[in-house]
């Protein structure tokens, strides 16, 4: 029943060698030339990016749900865009074909280069929207 703990401290002999090693850190003023880079991206108009223009074929176009903007592609490298929304109920515009932009709901349809109305029941064209092409996408300007 004698149980004597003996607890031990070692003591480690610190005895390191540490020797100066300071290399005569060479004086050489290397103050990296940071010349004011002003990397901001300026970012161009806050547009929204909608997508690559390799989503708007030739002839066609591509709907943006979200942004609710359809783009088109009459001629090559000529991009057009215009509201997704139906000017008859306010459907989104469902399809683009045949230089049409086609609505579900009613069968309306619109011009692919100008929005003009080709056949009822809309009335009115649908609203253009200013569009560029940076970088091979395609970005929506503010309105
Ligand atoms: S809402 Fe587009 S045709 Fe009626």
């Amino acid at each position: 029943m004698a149980a004597a703990g003996a607890t031990l401290v070692a003591c480690g002999s610190d005895d390191g060698d540490s020797k100066d090693k300071t290399p005569e850190s060479a004086g050489g003023e290397k103050t990296p030339a940071s010349a004011g880079g002003d990397k901001s991206p300026t970012g161009t108009g806050d547009g929204k990016t909608l997508g690559p223009i390799g989503d708007v074929p030739v002839g066609g176009g591509k709907i943006y749900d979200d942004a609710k903007v359809v783009v088109t592609q009459p001629t090559a490298g000529d991009f057009k865009a215009f509201t997704a929304v139906c000017t008859h109920q306010q459907c989104l515009v469902g399809s683009v074909a045949a230089g049409k932009i086609n609505c579900p709901c009613h069968g309306s349809s619109f011009d692919a280069s100008t929005g003009a109305v080709l056949g009822g029941p809309a009335s009115r064209p649908l609203a253009a929207k200013q569009i560029t092409v940076a970088n091979g996408q395609v970005v929506l300007k503010p309105a």
